[in-house]
């Protein structure tokens, strides 16, 4: 992590004001909560008597929330439905100053939604609402249209994928091709077989995505054999710089083609409540610092503090620089 309060006041100057275009698969999670105390007459299920319901921006919205509380400009694109989620996600997005790109409201899709039913604080039941992955993909129309004017006034992209439809081969090289020259472009992938992530500025996938990009058939708590996958992801998919999430065991990275880990950074040991989202910290606030022109290094460290944040709070799925302050002045003192 960053422990000097200099380096992470340099870095949090750096990165203000930096604007970053966030694409990918757009999410509205939404939490219904409530209490059990009988057996449906009905069917052999609970009751739930509802006491209220929250809503909160998931996958690339999600990211885009990360880099607007670390003080950056956050601009979206991913298919949000012309209904009821998509206005919800929207007022979510615009109440945090997130930009949505011209054209993502389309009454094509339907806002991508996961709800969870939470009966005495128990997740019971999810209930998705989706359409097919071939009805989210991003067609090389639509990054002409959509993307290819939103990525002229930023300093980088972050390609966040859920797995969802939007992220394909051809969106891929199109965003590419249509970028640009020399632009940042970081990915954060969900393999799957016939995705290819080549040539990426910086690729953040965790140890089990690390695995399947590898083509490694191996249990995810089993050793990991880093210096393979990396080895492996870089002759597949030519990333620049690899950054791989290990959860509780920080980061391993390896920068400008090293086929190696080069640097392990480890998390600083403290309460964990909710481990959900800390990928979409890593690639936020990796990609801000990087395209405020911070070593890849110091970038994944400060990723890693604000991850590190993220975990310890409960509901809150982003860190501000204050947090940041308060979370490096606490570590220090232990
Ligand atoms: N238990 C933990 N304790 C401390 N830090 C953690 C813990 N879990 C995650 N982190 C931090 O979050 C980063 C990303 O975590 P992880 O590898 O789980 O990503 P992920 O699987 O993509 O997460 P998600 O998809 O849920 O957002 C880690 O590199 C680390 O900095
Ligand atoms: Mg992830």
């Amino acid at each position: 992590m960053i422990n000097r309060p200099d380096v992470l006041e340099s870095i949090l100057a750096a990165i203000q004001n930096m604007r970053i275009l966030v694409a990918g698969d757009v999410m509205l999670d939404n939490y219904i909560w409530g209490d059990a105390t009988r057996i449906s007459p009905e069917a052999p299920v609970p009751v739930v008597r509802v006491s209220h319901e929250t809503f909160s921006a998931g996958g690339a919205a999600n990211v885009a929330l990360n880099i607007a509380a670390l003080g950056g400009h956050a601009t979206l694109f991913g298919w949000i439905g012309d209904d009821a989620n998509g206005r919800k996600l929207e007022e979510i997005l615009s109440a945090k100053g997130v930009e949505i790109v011209d054209g993502t409201v389309s009454p094509r899709h339907e806002t991508i939604t996961k709800t969870r039913v939470l009966c005495n604080r128990q997740q019971l039941c999810r209930l998705d609402r989706e359409l097919n992955p071939e009805d989210y993909a991003l067609t090389d129309g639509d990054v002409a249209e959509f993307l290819s004017p939103a990525m002229r006034g930023v300093d980088a992209v972050i390609l966040s994928d859920y797995a969802k439809g939007c992220i394909t081969t051809e969106s891929i090289r199109a965003i590419q091709a249509a970028a640009p020259a020399g632009m940042f472009i970081a990915m954060d992938p969900k393999p799957r077989s016939h995705i290819e992530y080549r040539g990426m500025s910086v690729m953040t996938p965790n140890k089990a995505e690390a695995l399947k990009l590898a083509g490694i058939d191996c249990d995810d708590s089993a050793n990991f054999p880093a210096d393979e996958v990396f080895s492996r992801i870089r002759e597949k998919f030519e990333p620049k710089h690899l950054v791989v999430t290990l959860g509780a065991d920080g980061m391993l990275i390896s920068t400008n083609g090293g086929k190696t880990p080069g640097e392990h950074i480890p998390t600083v040991a403290r309460e964990v409540f909710d481990v959900t989202g800390a990928g979409d910290t890593v690639i936020a606030a990796l990609t801000l610092a990087a395209a405020a022109g911070v070593s890849l290094c110091d970038a994944a460290r400060f990723a890693n503090t604000a991850a590190g944040v993220v975990v310890g709070k409960m509901g809150t799925a982003a860190a501000s620089p204050d947090d940041l302050r308060r979370y490096i002045s606490e570590a220090r003192k232990q």
